[in-house]
């Protein structure tokens, strides 16, 4: 996946995209990461990149024409593509569509994303309006600027992507992928201050660890999450468990 990150401060991804995982994928060639410092194409003498807005009101606005003509700029890198090989243009926003797992994986699956990171009240809208394909939030909540909304779909949509991750297993079993809350987990040592790990889970018995598992997911999500309940595809074996845990409660 080709990713193209629009900001105009690039200094804040420095760090996040070369650690950990992220860095582990983009050494392998699973995903290229290119940043575009928005002030770069600010044609007047004081690269400015913001102006007041039309009708008053606080703050500045993102002025069209350093991120348009950025955003041509990168598009201009993709002019042979055929349709379906383009990158989808993504602004960072507190108005749009709200990020989860589902999108990250309908996400994960495109060949590209342009990111273009807000600041100050926003950007002009002519600039959404021909270029943007989907607004995106990381939450019902301002944050300052667009760059920790894109650092955060970066890393959960790349994690997503086959290779990224050394075992496609914890993928399938974590939080929000099968519609509940993981279950809890424990390494070494079996005790630690007098606390010991579920005896179930030293029994080497996967059928019953298994059956643990599921009914611990269903009592997490009950007692933290249970809007997502009633959305989540349940057997009749957990509609069961449930009923249990509601009577033992
Ligand atoms: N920019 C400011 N706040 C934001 C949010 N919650 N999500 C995405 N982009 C933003």
């Amino acid at each position: 996946m080709k990713i193209e990150i629009l900001t105009l401060f690039p200094e804040m991804f420095e760090g996040f995209l070369t650690s950990s995982i992220l860095g582990r994928a983009v050494e392998k060639n699973l995903v290229s990461i290119r940043i575009h410092n928005i002030r770069d194409f600010a044609a007047n003498k004081h690269k400015q990149a913001d102006d007041y807005p039309y009708g008053g009101g606080a703050g500045m606005v993102l002025m069209p024409q350093p991120l348009s003509d950025c955003i041509r700029h990168v598009l201009s890198d993709y002019q042979d593509e055929e349709a379906e090989s383009m990158p989808k243009v993504i602004y960072l926003s507190p108005q749009g569509k709200v990020l989860n797992q589902k999108l990250a994986q309908q996400l994960s699956k495109e060949p590209g994303l342009i990111l273009l990171c807000g600041h100050y009240e926003g950007i002009d809208q002519r600039v959404i309006d021909r270029y943007v394909d989907m607004e995106v939030s990381i939450g019902d909540y301002v944050l300052t600027g667009g760059e920790v909304p894109a650092m955060a779909l970066i890393d959960c949509v790349t994690r997503l992507i086959p290779g990224v991750l050394g075992s496609c297993e914890s993928i399938l079993e974590e939080s929000h992928t099968a519609g509940l809350l993981e279950y809890p987990q424990y390494t070494r040592p079996a005790v630690f201050n007098n606390d010991e790990v579920p005896q179930v889970l030293l029994s080497g018995d996967h059928k019953k660890i298994g059956n643990w598992r599921r009914q611990q997911s269903l009592k997490n999500t009950m007692k933290k999450r249970p809007d997502l309940l009633s959305r989540a595809a349940l057997t009749e074996e957990d509609y069961r468990m449930l009923k249990e845990l509601e009577d033992s409660n």
